[in-house]
């Protein structure tokens, strides 16, 4: 059985107190049990994180890593700092990474090889953009995104990875991707997978969904049999929003 996950990507949002607050009333929502939850707050927001959420089944992720083990290379944060706030998750390839900061498949795979090695659980994101849907390049553009990312690791490691298929055209914007657009994508990713490596690990392996999830939509698209669950932007900002996306299960 693969596991459900929900994370929430809360991005450059909140200061330390406007992140105590938000996790406080994250603790006094009921989730559902049988759900993965993962928070990923900015990076002076994590080691707050962490020891707030230590009694709880809360996971702690960061939205970004660098790929190094240390050195000069300034403004960055290294595996072993995120080891250090006791940081289980991090979401790499995102596509305001990619589109902002210049990330090319190859250096988000070198992301991936740094978390791994440091026991730090990669949510790897791929996506394609508006127009890879209207020319009907878009199975192309995640087929290279995934291949170029992730398919050089070891079976182990590649089930280790959790995937999450964000299109970019409906992140932030309101506009989600059918639940049926969806499953088009997380089955398409899970046969590569499959061929790839086995049927079992491409069975194993949890691939959210992300872009525009609120409580309106997600138990429709959660339903959808290759959707394991959600990696949220706007609507985890918001504690008894993220509860009822969790609770869409
Ligand atoms: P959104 O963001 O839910 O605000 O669309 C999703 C994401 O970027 O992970």
């Amino acid at each position: 059985m693969r596991k459900n996950i929900v994370a929430g990507n809360w991005k450059m949002n909140n200061t330390l107190e406007e992140t105590q607050l938000l996790l406080s009333e994250l603790l006094n929502e009921t989730l559902a049990k049988e759900v993965t939850t993962i928070v990923a707050p900015a990076y002076p927001n994590l080691s707050l994180a962490s020891t707030v959420l230590k009694n709880s089944d809360i996971l702690v992720a960061a939205q970004n890593m660098h790929q190094e083990v240390k050195g000069a290379y300034t403004g960055e944060v290294s595996a072993a700092m995120l080891n250090a706030v006791e940081v289980s998750h991090v979401i790499l390839g995102h596509s305001e990474r990619r589109a902002y900061f210049n990330e090319t498949n190859a250096l988000i795979a070198s992301k991936v090889d740094a978390a791994l090695q440091n026991n730090i659980t990669p949510i790897f994101c791929f996506g394609e953009e508006l127009a890879n849907r209207k020319d009907a390049s878009y199975k192309d553009v995640i087929e290279k995104q995934v291949s170029e990312g992730v398919l050089h690791l070891s079976a182990n490691n590649i089930a280790k990875v959790v995937f999450a298929y964000e299109p970019v055209w409906a992140i932030g914007t309101g506009e989600t991707a059918s639940p049926e657009q969806a499953q088009e994508i997380h089955s398409f990713v899970r046969n590569l997978i499959a061929s790839t490596y086995t049927n079992e690990i491409a069975n194993s392996i949890s691939i959210l969904y992300g872009g525009s999830v609120k409580p309106a939509n997600a138990k429709e698209i959660f339903a959808k049999p290759d959707v394991d669950g959600g990696l949220i932007g706007g609507a985890s900002l918001n504690a008894s929003q993220f509860a009822a996306i969790i609770n869409s299960f």
